[in-house]
């Protein structure tokens, strides 16, 4: 069994991975049978982290390469490009937990935010990664410069449904569907 506060390759910070263990334990105990969306898997630290939280409910990786997660804990993994129309059709039904961490283009972030977030029902959470900058390596600096800007300009403009931030850790933003 993987120990989700030290899985190798992420940028997930001790509070990050608790962060999402509760999310994930929320999530569990308020919808029945819920299906919790991790949008860029990778060595699979955020999946282990929600897995920790949900040990039974359906977790959902998607990710354009999914050759490199470490000791899957059950996570259905789907090969796709998160932003395209198609990818929608993959995952079935209402989405009460969507962690975005795939591709952290402006783009690519914004429209993450816009097509997943209308699949959160009610009292349902969307929670992005890299949001504040708090990389010291310049590189990684540069690579996550777009989330922060699409996310902001995601929730300046959204017109579908209703949301109230709720206070996540580090590098995380987060928001309660309230209406
Ligand atoms: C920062 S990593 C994810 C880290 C992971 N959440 C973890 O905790 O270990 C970002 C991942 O997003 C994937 N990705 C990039 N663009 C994508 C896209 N358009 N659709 C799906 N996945 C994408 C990359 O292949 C990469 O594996």
């Amino acid at each position: 069994m993987v120990n989700f506060l030290t899985t190798p390759g992420a940028a997930l910070t001790t509070r990050e991975r608790l962060f999402l263990k509760e999310l994930a334990e929320q999530t569990a105990s308020a919808f029945e049978c819920p299906t919790i969306l991790n949008i860029g898997v990778e060595y699979g630290a955020s999946i282990h982290c929600l897995r920790a939280g949900a040990p039974d409910v359906e977790i959902v990786g998607l990710d354009l390469n999914n050759s490199k997660m470490i000791a899957n804990p059950g996570a259905r993994l789907i090969t796709a490009d998160s932003t395209a129309d198609s990818s929608q059709r993959l995952v079935e039904g209402d989405l009460p937990l969507v962690l975005i961490d795939g591709g952290h283009t402006y783009e690519t972030v914004l429209q993450d935010a816009t097509k997943w977030s209308v699949r959160v029902p009610l009292g349902g959470i969307i929670v992005f990664h890299d949001y504040t900058d708090i990389q010291t390596m310049q590189i990684l600096k540069e690579m996550i410069r777009g989330v922060h800007p699409a996310v902001d300009e995601w929730f300046t403009n959204v017109t579908e449904y209703e949301w109230e931030e709720i206070k996540a850790p580090d590098s995380m933003k987060a928001w309660r569907r309230t209406a």
